[in-house]
């Protein structure tokens, strides 16, 4: 458990520098990432490099007994590089190359760009790869981010080409695949084919989901190709990238398996503003974010880091880019940094040192004000740091990994497949995942979040938000766990080539669910469909107990009557469809039901699993680490832990207040 900040040598004049790592060093951080978007500075003109700046501000930061996060810069492709080589710039849906002026300004498919980017990580790599100051890497920054995945290039259809006759080897089997036939839509080889972009009507799913996971794959490559460099030139670094909050435009897995470290960003107020979440949530919330949205993030990121995770940017007071930017209450700060330890994180990174009183982000927060006081966020950083010293001394497993007997499915193919083919406008499947991550959370359980290729050994319970298509081994690999698994609606909807099964719905699934969904419909989100619980027993027998009746809202699968009475009916929609229904270990969803009845459902369930709950409401949450177990609050009122003995607390005391932590040995 340590700090880390953010910081940009080259926005300061040289004589702070010193005065810099000192007071980041007494404030108890230490590491500091930079250089992400140094480029221009590092390169000002082709071919010739000026290093002395980068050199003097990394001994500065070595001198001061920091460690460096070394950055390739190439989220900032410089001006005279683009002027050189405009094919380097993406191309939007409309056909349009995005203009420089930004950061962002390329396409992962751009040739030009590959070798460019090889030329200068080689050139970084090689010059500080063995720094003695220098201990992690970071590739580029935040792939994806401002929407740049996805290009329409001529370089990308170019290789999207490849890439398709890799897959399908024959346009026979491609054709085959997506089924063109529908709409003559044959071709007759792969150069006919190009982007699906800009046709009159929807372009074909299979086509578009295609082109997700080409452009997907287009990342990994380009991460890989980062990668490969620094670990040549400075062997033994760690290597991370900082992934960013709910993102989902490629696959994360596949580009987090080529790093050490797979860190992220941390914006909670920002987030939560520019999330879905209802008006009435994002007042409630306001300044201090979701309970369940960094947690989220932290375990997305936890469980496919090698080594423990980072948040490598923290929120550190209001941001600038969200629609409206709240200021954090006070104590938010430390909070959300002690929420991250509490979910693994080995390292918490504020961003940034110090406000930047020019550019975009000149109403951004640092650590510092402009003007070089530390804010109320410096303040709190400064407090976990003490804190954690204090944590570190007297629990020698602090650092232990989370062991989680939950685990949740998340997938970013099904994400793409449902913008491209939602069937209800609304089908937002983060959305969906993120609701029964809060209602696992909102019981008081540590929730492992993995890909649907994971091993489920060890796990009492499986969740699996909607998840279209399953990997071929998936219900086996269920079954052999032993754990409880709930399946959320539209389960094996779709084959990988986006077709309804032959079997029907739950495809693949049918051998641990014997059931066949025959319809679906999707609601308006003013619609609901009342869910009216049968009150058995876990032996399928009615014990006399009303477990109570909620609503499904957003999608609904009519599942086969005679395939029911195969099954465990356990709920019914108001029309006496079924609801909800069991068959041995597994339970399927046949919609998706509101927060209170999810809870009450996975409550049930988990204790089916032989998993103890606590509820908690909506405003505490708990985690545990080893022998510590955190306890957070984020609500507006005190709350007390009266089972806890008061010599256990490390951190705080049986009363949390409003913002506050406790931590205690259990
Ligand atoms: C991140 C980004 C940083 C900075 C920050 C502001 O997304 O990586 O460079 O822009 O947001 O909140």
């Amino acid at each position: 458990m340590r700090l880390g900040v953010c910081y940009y040598p080259e926005h300061w004049p040289e004589s702070l520098w010193e005065d810099d790592a000192r007071r980041m060093k007494a404030l108890g951080i230490e590491q500091v990432r930079i250089a992400e978007f140094a480029w221009s500075r590092m390169e000002p003109t082709p071919g010739e490099y000026d290093w002395g700046w980068l050199d003097r501000a990394i001994d500065v930061l070595g001198a001061a007994g920091l460690k460096v996060v070394m950055c390739t810069p190439t989220a900032t492709p410089p001006k005279w590089l683009i002027d050189r080589h405009p094919d380097i710039l993406p191309v939007g849906a409309d056909g349009r190359a995005r203009a420089f002026g930004s950061r962002r300004h390329y396409d992962f498919s751009s040739p030009a760009y590959f070798e460019a980017s090889q030329r200068i990580c080689t050139a970084v790599a090689e010059r500080y790869g063995k720094h003695p100051a220098v201990a992690y890497w970071q590739t580029d920054n935040e792939f994806g981010c401002h929407h740049t995945v996805v290009s329409y290039s001529p370089a990308a259809v170019a290789r999207f080409r490849e890439w398709l006759k890799a897959r399908y080897r024959t346009i026979q089997a491609l054709n085959e695949a997506w089924g063109t036939v529908f709409w003559s839509m044959e071709y007759r080889s792969f150069d006919e084919i190009d982007a699906p972009v800009a046709t009159v009507t929807e372009a074909h799913p299979s086509h578009r989901l295609d082109y997700r996971r080409f452009a997907s794959d287009e990342v990994a490559r380009y991460n890989r190709m980062q990668v490969e460099i620094i670990r040549a030139h400075s062997p033994g670094r760690p290597v991370a990238h900082n992934f960013m909050q709910l993102f989902t435009e490629f696959d994360h897995y596949k580009v987090a398996a080529d790093l050490d470290v797979a860190s992220w960003d941390s914006y909670p107020l920002g987030a939560l503003e520019e999330q879905w979440f209802a008006p009435d949530i994002k007042a409630r919330w306001l300044r201090s974010g979701h309970p369940d949205f960094a947690s989220f993030n932290h375990d997305v990121y936890r469980g496919m880091s090698k080594l423990p995770f980072w948040v490598m940017e923290q929120q550190p007071g209001p941001v600038n880019w969200a629609q409206w930017n709240p200021a954090p209450l006070p104590g938010m700060v430390r909070l959300w940094s002690w929420e991250a330890f509490a979910h693994g994180a080995g390292c918490v990174s504020y961003f940034r040192w110090r406000q930047a009183p020019f550019a975009q982000e000149q109403m951004h927060a640092g650590l510092n004000t402009p003007d070089n006081r530390l804010d109320v966020g410096g303040n709190e950083a400064g407090q976990v740091a003490d804190e954690i010293r204090n944590v570190l001394a007297a629990n020698a497993d602090a650092n232990a990994t989370v062991r989680s007997k939950a685990a949740l499915v998340y997938d970013y193919e099904a994400k793409w497949l449902f913008e491209i083919h939602p069937q209800g406008a609304d089908f937002h499947y983060p959305r969906f995942a993120f609701e029964y991550y809060s209602a696992l959370r909102s019981l008081g359980l540590d929730v492992d979040i993995v890909p649907a290729g994971a091993s489920f050994d060890g796990y009492s319970l499986v969740v699996v938000p909607p998840l279209p298509v399953v990997p071929d081994d998936f219900a086996g690999r269920l079954e052999k766990s032993g754990a409880q698994v709930v399946f959320g609606p539209r389960a094996g909807s779709k084959t990988r080539d986006v077709h309804i099964p032959a079997n029907l719905p739950p495809g693949a699934l049918t051998a641990v669910l014997p059931l066949r969904v025959w319809r679906v419909e999707s609601m308006r989100p003013n619609v609901t469909e009342a869910v009216i619980l049968e009150g058995r027993g876990k032996d399928g027998e009615k014990d006399g107990e009303n477990v109570g009746d909620g609503f499904a809202r957003h999608w609904r699968d009519f599942i086969d009557s005679d395939a029911s009475s195969a099954l465990d009916v356990r709920a019914r929609f108001a029309d006496g469809h079924p609801a909800y229904v069991r068959s041995g270990a597994c339970h399927y969803f046949a919609g998706l039901f509101d927060d209170a009845l999810t809870q009450r459902l996975f409550a049930r369930i988990a204790q089916e699993a032989g998993i103890e709950t606590i509820p908690l409401g909506d405003s505490v949450r708990v985690s545990r680490r080893g022998a510590l177990t955190y306890v957070f609050n984020y609500g507006a009122e005190a709350h007390t832990l009266d089972e806890v003995a008061g010599n256990a607390f490390v951190i705080g005391s049986c009363t949390v207040p409003p913002q506050g932590v406790a931590i205690y040995r259990s």
